[in-house]
């Protein structure tokens, strides 16, 4: 098992891939909150981290203090961000604390922050019985291990969302990885796990506590028993199989409960182990939201980040690398059309592209996924373009994610 100990000193290569997804995505985040909300505006690091590496490298807090600090200059309509950052580990949060407060965005903008060392849970608690404090919400939650994590903690964030209609996004490191290595341990079959060396972080399971209990904690983590059939059913060989559901599974569910409208994942994957394989997955990271335009926005900035524009395939692959046979997702966005929008319902096309991404994760850009999808159901008159001709009057093409379209008739 992988010692926590000595993490700060080097920065892995896996983390980076996980730090240019935050701050790629945190760019159009903070851009767009501070150009649409009139709120206030809650940026949450459940995980903080000292705020900087020992080889100068800087963590999460400061990736979304500089993010939202240039946010803040460039807007119209300035709006505070307050910042919580919980950091359990005395030594971390005094660096972090001193890091924090001599930051220049820190220092001239009218940021509000606060080093949390009471740990993850009692800073949620709080932020969660002060609903109306903030309009928008943004979480980020990147522990070593998952042994503190809780789905109905998920659906307890997602209620904030009911307060004036704002808005609330999760992104979250889930070490699938640990969870099944502890689930095939609690159900005895460690011998699914395949052999290669799959280094985790102690993921903090209590491996003394009584199976019962272990059982009690994965469920409580999970949501539910699913976890059990999906494990019991991997045979030899199909860990990476069981990884996938788990994370399909505990998505799905977010959405069922009424927690989360969109939610998309990727692989984590440490390219140096495994290489056949194209890496070995480290963790996931799960990306929670309400708003379509979180969701779309994730999208492109999940594909830009596994680099799959630049390394284009002759056939759809998700996030997995896995081969989609396309008439899926078309029949996706059929499904998606006939289950959410009634006839002559207007409907915005970056809208049914996140429901689709959704349910069949990342494959493509919104805009190249419209253009395919969207662009064969407007053939066939399933969908008309609400604004025809564009204002230089010439018939319109774009397939943007704020392009209106009406349903005109039935896709299933
Ligand atoms: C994976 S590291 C976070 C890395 C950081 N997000 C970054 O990108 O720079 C996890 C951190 O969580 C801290 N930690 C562990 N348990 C915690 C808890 N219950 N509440 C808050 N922080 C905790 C650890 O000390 C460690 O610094």
């Amino acid at each position: 098992m992988g010692s926590t100990k000595d993490w700060d000193k080097e920065h892995k290569p896996w983390s980076e891939i996980k730090d240019f997804l935050l701050s790629n995505y945190l760019s159009i985040f903070f851009q767009k909150v501070m150009s649409v909300r009139e709120h206030k505006i809650l940026y949450f690091d459940g995980f903080a981290g000292p705020g900087i590496y020992n080889d100068g490298t800087e963590g999460s807090p400061i990736i979304a203090i500089k993010k939202a600090g240039r946010a803040f200059m460039k807007a119209k309509n300035k709006k505070s961000v307050s910042f919580i950052f919980a950091e359990t580990a005395k030594a971390r949060a005094n660096t972090l604390s001193d890091t924090v407060s001599n930051n220049s965005f820190i220092k001239n903008l009218s940021f509000k922050y606060v080093v949390y060392d009471k740990g993850f849970q009692a800073a949620i608690r709080e932020v969660l019985a002060n609903k109306d404090k903030y309009g928008t919400y943004f979480f980020y939650i990147d522990p070593f291990g998952i042994s503190c994590l809780d789905f109905q903690m998920f659906k307890n964030i997602s209620q904030l969302n009911g307060l004036r209609n704002c808005g609330v996004e999760v992104l979250l490191n889930f070490s699938t990885v640990g969870f099944l290595r502890e689930a095939c341990c609690v159900l005895s079959k460690e011998f699914i796990v395949p052999k290669e060396d799959i280094t985790l972080v102690d993921e903090g399971f209590d491996t003394q506590a009584s199976l019962e209990e272990r059982h009690a904690r994965l469920t409580q983590i999970f949501g539910n028993e699913d976890w059990v059939d999906i494990v019991r059913k991997a045979k030899n060989g199909e860990f990476w199989r069981a990884e996938l559901e788990l994370v399909d599974n505990f998505c799905h569910r977010l959405k069922q409960d009424d927690a989360f409208k969109f939610t998309t994942h990727i692989p984590i994957v440490d390219t140096s182990k495994n290489i056949k394989r194209g890496g070995l997955i480290k963790y996931r990271l799960v990306h929670m939201s309400n708003h379509w335009q979180g969701c779309i926005a994730m999208n492109n900035t999940m594909i830009k980040a596994l680099n799959m524009e630049r390394q284009p395939s002759l056939f759809p692959v998700d996030g997995n690398g896995a081969y989609i046979n396309p008439a899926d997702i078309d029949a996706a966005f059929r499904r998606v059309l006939h289950e959410n929008v009634r006839i002559r319902q207007k409907c915005a096309m970056g809208e049914l592209a996140a429901m689709v991404i959704s349910e069949m994760g990342i494959t493509e850009k919104q805009n190249s996924l419209c253009k395919t999808y969207i662009g064969k159901l407007l053939d066939e008159g399933c969908l008309e373009r609400v604004e025809k001709y564009t204002k230089t009057g010439k018939p319109s093409h774009s397939f943007g994610e704020k392009v209106e379209v009406i349903k005109c008739k039935d896709t299933m």
